[in-house]
């Protein structure tokens, strides 16, 4: 059987932090159930900001409108498209997903059809079949942050603008310590959405 890739995508700024650590504990359960996974940190990327010139946004079809900005951006959505299954992640930071994570959320936006003097961009067509796991973590409670924040708004829509179905999410909330580890029934939830991720749920 061929395994399944899955890939993570990371708008944490800190190895060893609470998000890594969400984003590790999924990808080890997909691991033990034989899929291949791969880390990519929004943070390592040679990635430009957006220049709002709506080129991407110009070209008629199904598929994603092609960026004129030529970085580390267009292969790894390829690497993305390519994949079985995708973790998206970010921490909470002023009430929304990190500003890397929000650059490379512009960075999507060929994922729309928005030709000049239409008034609102259209999400090209295409059915979100493959799976994602998203992922956060805040000071405030996750119930809290879930419900009077952005992140999980912003969340689902990257994965809107990637055509990747979530099939649940997992939030670490009241962050305090420096060197916190996961509460115990968090990493259960992110150990049993790694496993789904890999297609043994
Ligand atoms: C600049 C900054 C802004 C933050 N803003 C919020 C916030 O608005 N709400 C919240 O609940 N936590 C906030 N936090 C706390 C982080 O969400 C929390 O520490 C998170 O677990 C960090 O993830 P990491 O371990 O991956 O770095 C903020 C932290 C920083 C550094």
């Amino acid at each position: 059987m061929v395994a399944r890739k899955i890939i993570a995508i990371v708008g944490s700024y800190r190895p060893g932090g609470i998000t890594d650590q969400l984003v590790e504990t999924t990808l080890s359960a997909a691991r033990a159930c034989g899929a291949e996974t791969e880390t990519v940190w929004l943070i390592d990327l040679a990635m430009r900001h957006c220049g709002n010139c709506r080129a991407c946004m110009q070209q008629p079809g199904d598929g994603r409108g092609r960026c004129v900005i030529e970085d580390d951006v267009p292969g790894l959505l390829a690497r993305i498209d390519r994949a079985d299954g995708v973790v998206l992640a970010s921490p909470v930071n002023i009430g929304n997903v990190t500003a890397v994570t929000r650059q490379f959320m512009e960075r999507c936006a060929g994922a729309a059809y928005w030709p000049w003097g239409q008034a609102a961009p259209s999400l090209r067509a295409g059915k979100a079949r493959r799976p994602a796991v998203l992922i956060s973590s805040s000071a405030a409670p996750a119930w809290m942050a879930r419900l009077f924040m952005g992140a999980a708004g912003a969340l689902r829509q990257w994965a809107a603008m990637l055509g990747v179905r979530p099939v649940g999410v997992v939030w670490q909330g009241r962050v305090s310590e420096e060197q916190m580890t996961l509460s115990p029934s968090v990493r259960t939830r992110a150990l049993a959405l790694g496993r789904q991720l890999a297609g043994s749920l």
